[in-house]
């Protein structure tokens, strides 16, 4: 695993946009796996301030409240297709998000994990945390070996995305999302996590056991992971000097640089 800590949620962001870019400019018909969630808000204005050619890239997002349709503000539909999708040159039928209302769940999350495998697997899963521990809406106790299903939100993520509804009231119970199996399947993981906020779920999806009880620790199963952290976010990690300098000496072919400033006007290379 590699964890990668820059002072601030912009400069890790920027890092990561670069990591993403280069996946896009390389692979014009990658699968990418998307997160929501306020994490990833600014990679995506960023990447799709890049203006790269999204016409064969295939999307796959983690997750879906059950319940909200397509059109429902605080649907992961229309947060992706506000932040992301509508940026960009991307083919609808090239975005894959589970459906809220899927009469048929389980059916539909069959469907889903063979549309994955259709299209060949995932190139790179980005990923936030839940401040329980959660990928996805894998809550505590959710099978490392789980696949796309139905799975009912803690009160604790209810109370955490109570934010974006209003009210705890309001948000869900349940939700579609991809299995941490599923999730492990991916070629690449890349989990991004801001704020101090973060910081326990991070030191123990990291350094702690890998158990159920929190489900991001299931990647350290994984052969390929990258963190991008803030200062805050790392502020609990016992090995934060030894990963920081697992950066600082990686050979430059190795190393992701940061960009800057994009979304808004002009592009930096540093
Ligand atoms: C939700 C999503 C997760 C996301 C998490 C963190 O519960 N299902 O995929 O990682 O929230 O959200 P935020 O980035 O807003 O802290």
């Amino acid at each position: 695993m590699e964890v990668v800590i820059q002072p601030t949620a912009e400069a890790a962001t920027m890092v990561a946009v670069r990591l993403l870019a280069g996946l896009i400019r390389q692979k014009p018909d990658a699968v990418l796996g998307l997160a929501t969630g306020a994490t990833p808000l600014r990679l995506y204005w960023e990447l799709a301030a890049l203006k790269l050619d999204w016409r064969r890239i295939k999307t796959f997002n983690l997750d879906e409240y059950v319940g909200v349709g397509p059109e429902h503000p605080q649907s992961y539909h229309s947060f992706m297709w506000k932040n992301l999708f509508n940026r960009v040159n991307i083919a609808k039928p090239n975005v894959h998000i589970p459906d809220g209302l899927a009469k048929d769940i389980p059916g539909f999350c069959k469907k889903y994990e063979k549309q994955i495998r259709t299209a060949g697997g995932i190139d790179l899963q980005l990923l936030g945390i839940g401040t329980d521990g959660h990928i996805g809406f894998n809550e505590p106790s959710s099978s490392l070996a789980s696949r796309t299903r139905i799975n009912m939100l803690t009160r604790q993520t209810r109370r955490d995305n109570a934010r974006f509804f209003g009210s705890e009231e309001r948000v869900p119970h349940h939700a579609i999302t991809m299995g941490i199996g599923t999730i492990l399947e991916s070629r690449h993981c890349v989990l991004l996590a801001f704020g101090k906020r973060k910081a326990r779920a991070v030191a123990e999806a990291i350094e702690g056991p890998v158990t159920a009880m929190h489900p991001a620790s299931a990647l350290q199963l994984h052969p390929k992971v990258t963190v991008f952290l803030d200062e805050p976010a790392a502020a609990e990690l016992k090995l934060k000097h030894y990963y920081r300098r697992v950066y600082d000496y990686k050979p430059d072919w190795q190393k992701e640089r940061p960009m800057r400033l994009l979304h808004s006007s002009i592009l930096v290379v540093l």
